[in-house]
């Protein structure tokens, strides 16, 4: 009756049996120079008390390495990490670049008043396992495309930095992109790492492959000497650019056409060829295809023809409209990744239309200028003036000649007898 009331209050969570108040994984153990994670978990009620890791054969005697302030903060000392979660009810340790001397006899602790509730947690340090790794010895991916290299590593090294180097010795690799410990996805340029704890996989990808990319590569731990690094061969597949050409880009006016032609070098004839389009070309979406003959292909406002004695592959894209502007690929199918070529295409203002007319025909400069294709009404003031001068010339060569003619033959019959009235030279004017 005399105890204070807080803690009478602290006396009754763990009043019944102290070892059922904590419960922890009974050992855990970690690779030297790895990490090792330990997970206490407590009665409801404990929330707002301090946890803590001691270290020590006997729990009396034991060396506090580090404790929460009551809170959820994460609180670190040198090597060692906790962090509380009251929701929960779950504190969590971490240990990390373990060594031998490591391994000993731990404790989960909850301080209060008392004798602290705790359990036991044996640390064992595993055989220096270098952490590393294992990757595919090989990786590939077209020119213009991309790879991806997934690396595997052991238990211990979840938070350790990762890498992804290049070069022919481990030593002197130059590192292209690295994690920052967590499972962030980290982007240099056109490479990128990202590390998945769970699984202890980390995963690089390479885009926008070229065929300079092609070397020796490493997945890694952070750069130390002693950390063994596992070499990848990465081979970027005989570029499209030497198999398939295409005139980069092309443009046509709106409510006209475009025509996109694509070579090939021999051997891809009976291949399929498709025009596809989107700016990622492991991803465009085929537009129209061939049957991998010389048939032509139309689709809406789309056909496809491949000329296979001459090896070029024909695209049209007829009444062109704004949105059509995009990238666009000439692709070639085959087994693997497909070769492909992209084509910028622009769809200019309809005015461009009028250059199909014939110079012959010269257009008076209009400020306005009509929006849709050109009817033969824009051609009118020319053509009228040509239909009346083939008026004017049949008025000539065929009719005056007809008309003099009968009116020759009026006069030689009506022709007077002997010299009289009205006779003499007549009617100089009609001529
Ligand atoms: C605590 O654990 C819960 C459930 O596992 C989780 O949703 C929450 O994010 C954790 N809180 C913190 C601060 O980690
Ligand atoms: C791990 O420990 C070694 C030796 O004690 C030290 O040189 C190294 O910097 C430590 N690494 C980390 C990541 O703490
Ligand atoms: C690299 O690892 C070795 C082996 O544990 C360690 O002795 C050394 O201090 C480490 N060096 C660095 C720079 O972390």
């Amino acid at each position: 009756m005399w105890l204070l009331p807080p803690l009478l209050l602290l006396l009754i969570p763990g009043s019944s049996d102290l070892s059922a108040v904590i419960m922890g994984p009974g050992e855990a153990s970690g690779p030297e120079r790895g990490s090792l994670t330990v997970q206490c978990r407590y009665d409801p009620g404990w929330e707002p008390y301090l946890k803590y890791w001691c270290q020590g054969a006997e729990f009396r005697n034991c060396r506090i390495l580090v404790g929460t302030t009551g809170s959820e903060q994460e609180v670190k000392e040198d090597r060692v990490s906790i962090r509380d979660n009251q929701t929960s009810r779950m504190f969590t340790v971490t240990m990390e670049n373990l060594t031998r001397e490591d391994a000993d006899t731990y404790w989960c602790g909850i301080e209060r008043i008392g004798a602290d509730p705790n359990v036991q947690v044996k640390v064992a340090v595993g055989p220096g396992s270098s952490g590393v790794i294992m990757g595919p010895e090989e990786a590939r991916g077209p020119e213009r495309g991309s790879l991806t290299v997934q690396c595997r590593y052991d238990r211990g090294w979840e938070t350790h930095v990762k890498f992804w180097c290049r070069g022919a010795e481990f030593r002197k690799c130059t590192i292209l992109v690295g994690t920052t410990g967590s499972e962030q996805q980290v982007k240099k340029d056109r490479v990128s790492i990202r590390d998945n704890q769970k699984r202890r996989t980390f995963t690089v990808t390479m885009e926008k492959l070229r065929q300079e990319d092609a070397d020796t590569y490493w997945c890694g731990f952070e750069k130390n000497e002693s950390n063994p690094g596992v070499p990848v061969r990465v081979t970027v597949d005989p570029g499209s650019s030497a198999v398939i050409t295409g005139p980069g880009e092309a443009r046509g006016p709106e409510q006209g056409s475009l025509t996109v032609q694509c070579r090939y070098v021999p051997g891809w004839e009976k291949h399929v060829k498709y025009w596809c389009r989107g700016s990622d070309f492991s991803i465009c979406r085929i537009l129209v295809r061939t049957a991998g003959s010389e048939q032509e292909v139309k689709r809406n406002r789309l056909s496809i023809r491949d000329n296979q004695t001459s090896r070029v592959f024909t695209m049209t894209m007829e009444k062109l409209r704004r949105e059509d502007a995009d990238t666009y690929w000439c692709m070639i199918e085959r087994v693997g990744s497909d070769h492909g070529v992209p084509v910028k295409v622009t769809v200019g203002p309809a005015t461009t239309v009028l250059t199909t007319i014939p110079t012959t025909f010269t257009v008076p400069v209009t400020t306005e200028v009509p929006t849709s294709s050109p009817t033969v009404s824009s051609l009118h003031p020319e053509g009228r003036a040509l239909l009346s001068s083939v008026h004017f010339l049949l008025l000539v060569f065929l009719k005056l000649p007809v008309f003099l003619s009968m009116l020759g033959a009026v006069l030689w019959v009506n022709r007077p007898q002997g010299g009289s009235e009205g006779g003499g030279p007549p009617r100089s004017e009609n001529q």
